[in-house]
């Protein structure tokens, strides 16, 4: 039987990246899976604190998080939601991981990498600029990836549905969950990467770096909670290009273009089909006469329509919560849910190494 295992950083309202890369795809796989297959999905909070987090903002987020997960479709009867750091089993498994994770392979990891070298324009959560960069790095960081192994192996997981940025820390669990197996015995399950058709959106304002939430300008982005009046706000000052004439995709040439025509295919796929499109480059052909002031106006028009019903569920979402602390049922049911699959894995995995117990 099919199980699926995904995570997202507590990040409060997710953006379109998230949306396009990852969510809707969960829902996807939710919604078409046969009754044999377990889903889980985790707000991975003992991620989030690899870079610093003010306490009171992390706790909002995560129920933002949470909110955001079932206003996009997911459904707690379906798969199991949960916190990262509710299931202890996680920070568990991880230092057994730890303990055969190489620090030559995590050293050259992307992610590491960029924090290495990123500091003039570092967030502020990030090492103080002052201090020697590299040595105030901390080591949470670097085993960032060992954490998101145990995630995965946790559960027996046999597909990822993620964004391609993830795509190398999926490949590091195949890797270590490969050479536990060799030397434990067959325990760990190699998982396999489910990209999704977008699986890189870009940034609105640098169409050459990927879409994100640590990035400074907040116009980067679009959330799945923006009104209608924001995208068309958002997208109207969108950075494009300066090339006269026709609309064309060509993701290269016009990375901006090709962004937004993207964006607006994908976020609309249904009504894509009904109207015989089958691919961004269609969709670009039929605005191919379209001045910008009218093109930027039609891309708005797609985003912000197919966005409000998942706003309107998140008001009503959150107001649930205030009445009935629903957010606190779902996050618990869906921990010990976990938990219940995580233990026994957990227990043949300390017996295997020689941890098992003496009665
Ligand atoms: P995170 O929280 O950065 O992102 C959540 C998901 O959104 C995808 N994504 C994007 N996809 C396309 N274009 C973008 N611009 C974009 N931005 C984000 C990501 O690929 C991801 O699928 N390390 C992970 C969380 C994690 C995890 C796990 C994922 C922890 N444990 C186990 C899978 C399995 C992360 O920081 O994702």
């Amino acid at each position: 039987p099919k199980r699926i295992f995904s995570g997202i950083q507590p990040t409060g309202i997710p953006h379109l990246g998230n949306y396009l890369g990852a969510l809707r795809q969960w829902v996807k796989l939710q919604n078409e899976a046969k009754a044999s297959t377990t889903l889980l999905f985790s707000i991975v909070d003992l991620h989030a604190i690899t870079v610093r987090q003010d306490a009171s903002t992390l706790f909002q987020m995560r129920k933002q998080m949470l909110a955001s997960l079932l206003a996009v479709g997911l459904d707690p009867s379906k798969s199991i939601l949960f916190c990262q750091s509710a299931v202890l089993q996680h920070a568990e498994l991880m230092w057994m991981l730890s303990c055969n994770a190489s620090v030559g392979y995590l050293s050259r990891m992307t992610q590491w990498k960029s924090k290495l070298n990123l500091r003039p324009n570092a967030s502020p959560f990030d090492a103080p600029p002052s201090s020697n960069s590299r040595e105030a790095l901390k080591l949470g960081l670097f085993s960032y990836p060992v954490l998101q192994a145990a995630d995965i192996l946790l559960y027996n997981t046999t597909h990822v549905p993620v964004g391609e940025d993830q795509s190398q820390h999926v490949e590091f669990t195949r890797e270590l969950a490969t050479g536990f197996n060799h030397a434990f015995g067959d325990l760990l399950v190699p998982p396999q990467t489910i990209l999704s058709p977008a699986k890189r959106v870009m940034s609105l304002k640098q169409p050459h770096k990927k879409m994100s939430k640590s990035a400074v300008n907040e116009g980067s982005r679009i959330l799945i909670s923006d009104t209608q009046e924001v995208v068309e706000e958002k997208i109207k000052v969108a950075v494009t290009d300066s090339v006269q004439g026709d609309i064309t995709y060509e993701p290269k040439m016009r990375p901006g273009v090709a962004n937004l025509i993207n964006i607006a295919f994908y976020m609309d796929e249904s009504g894509m089909q009904q109207r015989g499109l089958a691919s961004p480059e269609q969709l670009a052909q039929t605005m191919q006469h379209l001045a910008f002031q009218d093109w930027k106006p039609a891309i708005a028009d797609i985003i912000g329509k197919s966005l409000a019903p998942i706003r309107e569920r998140y008001m009503d979402i959150m107001e649930r919560d205030r009445q009935e602390q629903y957010l606190g049922k779902v996050q618990k049911d869906g921990a010990s849910r976990a938990k219940a699959i995580a233990e026994p894995n957990l227990r043949r995995i300390k017996n295997a190494m020689g941890m098992g117990s003496f009665d």
